[in-house]
């Protein structure tokens, strides 16, 4: 009896060693100790109570022996898995690359986060208009020459992508009336493209309209903002500048290493845009400027060329890493 229950044991030895995954062990398990298993079976070869004192303690025995014997290959197989199958605890882990801001982004926000500082509120714009938000109610009528210098890109006969951001001047006043103060930053397009000019680039526009704006309103607020924005006294100068939608116009040039270099467009709103607009030019008055994001994030960040904005190329955008 004992050698046919060592055999039983050599048998299931045999087979533990050759098996690999833990569906054989499973199978080996049941093959061995379940309902119908070659050990369970033995217990129906006791014969009665004197023989089950000897015979079932030796079956008991062969059980618990075979039993370790499963649960030590059931380790042996866990660990064959963890180091055949490509887990490899030891593995360094796996980077996520953190992204960074774009620099036109960052412009955007800093310039804001100081307009906001002055009571403007941030506006969203459409960046396909019709003619009349982008032309006509500011008082750039069909055949006025300062069209040209908007050619742009048409949609369709009647929607055209935006030439400037001072659309949102007339969506805003509409919508909002008088008293305003907001700015307005954004994608433009215009035919152009060369290494100074892009397609498409980006604006900020601002509009301050209430009762007795004036130049002075405009000139502080705009030395302010370019002391605020590069963080230290510049010199800037306002040169007379033609408009359709202001008058007077200006254009304010800073001072920057040394050469007068011209950083925005700004005026007083004229009558007739407040007109197109509903609102009464002998109530209110305001001021209004444009700026390009892109210059004033190369002055800034000293960036020499502006299709480096729009290469995605990596080692430029991530020298901005931790920039806000
Ligand atoms: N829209 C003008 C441009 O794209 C910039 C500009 C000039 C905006 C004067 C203004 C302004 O609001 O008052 O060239």
């Amino acid at each position: 009896m004992e050698k046919k229950y060592s055999s039983l044991i050599q048998t299931l030895k045999v087979k533990l060693e050759a098996c690999k995954t833990e569906n054989e062990l499973l199978k080996i398990k049941s093959d061995f100790l379940g309902k119908n298993g070659l050990i369970t079976k033995e217990f129906s070869t006791i014969l009665d109570a004197e023989d089950k004192k000897y015979t079932g303690q030796q079956l008991n025995l062969l059980k618990n022996q075979a039993d370790s014997l499963i649960t030590e290959s059931s380790a042996k197989i866990q660990n064959l898995l963890v180091s055949d199958n490509a887990i490899d605890v030891s593995l360094p882990g796996r980077n996520i690359s953190e992204g960074t801001r774009h620099p036109i982004s960052i412009t955007i926000n800093q310039i804001s986060n100081i307009m906001r500082g002055y009571g403007f509120r941030v506006e969203q714009g459409n960046e396909i208009e019709t003619e009349f938000y982008n032309f006509e109610a500011l008082n750039i009528p069909f055949n006025h020459p300062a069209r040209d210098m908007h050619d742009t890109f048409y949609v369709d006969t009647k929607k055209l992508l935006r030439t400037h951001t001072s659309s949102v001047q007339i969506h805003s006043m509409i919508k909002s009336g008088a008293p305003l103060k907001i700015i307005a930053p954004g994608k433009v397009y215009r035919c152009d493209s060369d290494p100074t000019h892009s397609p498409m680039f980006h604006q900020l526009e601002g509009l301050y309209i209430d009762k007795d704006i004036n130049f002075c309103h405009l000139k502080g607020i705009l030395e302010k903002f370019i002391i605020d924005y590069f963080q230290k006294e510049i010199e800037t100068r306002f040169r007379p500048s033609y408009f359709p939608f202001t008058e007077p116009s200006a254009e304010l040039d800073i001072k920057f290493r040394g050469k007068w270099l011209e950083v925005l467009g700004c005026g007083m709103v004229h009558e007739n845009v407040l007109k197109n607009v509903g609102i009464n030019p002998k109530k209110y008055s305001g001021f209004a400027f444009g700026l390009g994001i892109e210059r004033f994030a190369m002055l800034k960040f000293d960036i020499r060329d502006l299709r480096s904005f729009y290469e995605n190329d990596l080692s430029f955008l991530k020298q901005f890493r931790g920039v806000s």
